[in-house]
């Protein structure tokens, strides 16, 4: 056979005209993913090359639109095509390589079928269909938030460690000093379901951190529901970050959806918008528990945030190695994706006037060995097994309950249900890691000027001259299957940073 592009086109328009007859059905919301016509890895790799003539030179949207995505007409063929066919247009992506749409169960489990049989691939050989995916199908395992109370005993007797404290014992004053806060950044904060923005500027006024930002939030699929655990996580990121980073900007990207397709969705939002160059995100599940699909969906969206020169720093999970709580051992995912920066915890002992901070590796920071990930190109000096496989963290903060931090959220934690009044919750878990390191990001976008890009293999090159130049390396405690080291090692990566020598180093590059 030799058909022509225009045949098959042909050919496969009129089949799916006769089947169109669909049963009354539910009406179902899904993400149609559409095909690339050139992979986010490679789009990745060359913003992080240096020998690339497009090294740290970053996409837009509207670039990636215009190599990635199918064409102007392609696109338009297929959205008319599904309107044709009674399917609701409820948004798009400016990068066209999604389209959220809304239809009959049965027409999209249909396309799926079709998308994903022998014979479309056969056809899809001569006439690339413009739709590759249907998302949204499976609700896919629910991510978890990763944050760890500190038990109520223990709560009568320690109000949490000081937003003072923590920024003069990780060597943020010297920064602050210079005048950077962060100003003119943009942290974009991932997260899902309803929360109190209320809260989060009353934290900032009660602490003395700058109020005059912007902390907005930005729907985009639907107004979620006010959850009180969510929320905690939500403005405990929110707070933490802007304590850190007290000039950044705050974006609050909450999902309606904590499946699979609202992850999608969310991070596809928050690269579409393009403003904010920082994204934090504390949600996760067990690599094991997501899809191999949904996995391979979202290394494309972890590719395309390197691509557009974004930084993601997610928390690694609070179980220790056992991600699974049921001790066997088990990665944590997103954390074990190649493309983020995946922030472990500690213990810390805070500076005095007299002493310095000091850290221990947290037992239950996530931590270890991914058994999906092949490994990750900046890990190939680290010894066997770490350099098979991805492993994770890439760095650490501190993330003990015992020596948590105080959020101010709604939350009466002994019911983890809305209280009637704020109040100020020590809390504890990778979800308060991960946003500091957040904030820190915003200093150093500040600092510089101008995006770095991708931080893992640049904190990968500097760790392995000079660790304790930039690094305060963790080398006591485990997370269960794994110990902390001198050097890199799986339960606190690199260890925490030395804020302001780091900084003045990725200053300079
Ligand atoms: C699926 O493929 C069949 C056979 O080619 C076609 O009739 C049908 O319209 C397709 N369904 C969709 C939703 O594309
Ligand atoms: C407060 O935030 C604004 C807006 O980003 C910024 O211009 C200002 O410098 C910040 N002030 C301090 C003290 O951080
Ligand atoms: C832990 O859970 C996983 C997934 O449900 C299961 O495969 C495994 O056998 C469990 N391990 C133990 C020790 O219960
Ligand atoms: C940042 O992400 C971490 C882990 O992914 C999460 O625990 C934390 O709450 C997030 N912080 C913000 C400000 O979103
Ligand atoms: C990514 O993180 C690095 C390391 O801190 C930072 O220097 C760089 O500016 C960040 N890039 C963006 C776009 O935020
Ligand atoms: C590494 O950093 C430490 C701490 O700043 C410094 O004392 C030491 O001289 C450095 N070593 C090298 C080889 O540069």
């Amino acid at each position: 056979m030799n058909f022509k592009k225009a045949q098959i086109g042909a050919l496969v328009t009129t089949l799916s005209i006769f089947s169109a007859q669909l049963a009354h059905a539910e009406n179902t919301e899904v993400i149609l993913g559409l095909q690339r016509q050139v992979s986010m890895e490679d789009l990745a790799k060359s913003v992080s090359d240096p020998s690339s003539p497009r090294y740290r030179q970053f996409y837009t949207t509207d670039e990636i639109r215009k190599l990635a995505a199918p064409s102007d007409q392609d696109y338009a063929d297929a959205l008319a095509k599904l309107q044709n066919d009674g399917v609701e247009i409820v948004s798009e992506s400016p990068s066209h390589l999604y389209v959220t749409v809304r239809g009959e169960r049965s027409y999209f489990e249909d396309l799926n079928s079709n998308l994903s049989s022998s014979v479309q691939g056969f056809l899809s050989f001569f006439s690339k269909p413009a739709i590759a995916r249907v998302h949204g199908l499976e609700a896919g395992t629910p991510r978890r938030p990763h944050l760890k109370f500190l038990p109520q005993a223990a709560a009568a007797s320690f109000s949490g460690i000081a937003p003072a404290q923590i920024q003069q014992s990780y060597g943020f004053d010297a920064i602050y000093n210079t005048g950077v806060s962060g100003k003119g950044q943009d942290i974009a904060i991932a997260t899902y379901d309803g929360f109190l923005i209320g809260d989060i500027t009353e934290y900032y006024t009660k602490n003395g951190i700058n109020t005059t930002r912007t902390v907005d939030q930005v729907l985009f699929n639907g107004t979620p529901k006010f959850n009180a655990m969510s929320a905690t996580e939500t403005q405990t990121d929110a707070e933490f970050s802007g304590m850190i980073a007290p000039g950044a900007n705050i974006h609050i990207y909450a999902s309606a959806n904590n499946g699979d397709a609202g992850e999608l969705a969310m991070f596809t939002k928050i690269l579409d918008d393009g403003v904010s160059k920082i994204i934090n995100y504390s949600w996760g599940s067990c690599e094991t528990e997501v899809t191999a699909a949904h996995r391979a969906d979202m290394d494309q969206v972890f590719a395309r945030a390197v691509a557009q020169g974004v930084n993601i720093t997610v928390a690694t999970g609070d179980s220790g190695s056992d991600c699974l709580g049921n001790k066997t051992t088990v990665a944590d995912y997103p954390a074990v994706e190649p493309y983020i920066v995946a922030v472990g915890g500690t213990s810390l002992t805070p500076a005095t006037s007299t002493t310095a901070a000091s850290e221990t590796a947290w037992s239950e920071s996530g931590g270890g060995v991914s058994t999906l990930y092949g490994a990750a190109s900046f890990q190939s000096g680290l010894g066997s097994p770490y350099n098979a496989h991805r492993s994770y963290p890439d760095v650490s903060f501190n993330a003990d309950p015992n020596t948590g931090e105080a959020t101010w959220v709604h939350l009466n934690p002994k019911t983890n249900k809305k209280a009637k009044t704020a109040q100020y919750v020590v809390i504890g878990g990778t979800s308060i890691a991960a946003p500091q390191w957040a904030g820190f990001l915003a200093l150093v976008n500040e600092a510089r000027g101008s995006a770095i890009g991708f931080i893992d293999p640049i904190v990968y090159s500097l760790a392995g001259q000079n660790q304790s130049e930039y690094f305060n390396d963790v080398t006591s405690g485990n997370d269960g299957a794994y110990s902390a080291a001198v050097g890199w090692d799986a339960v606190t990566g690199w260890g925490s940073m030395k804020a302001d020598r780091l900084l003045a180093e990725l200053k300079s590059q």
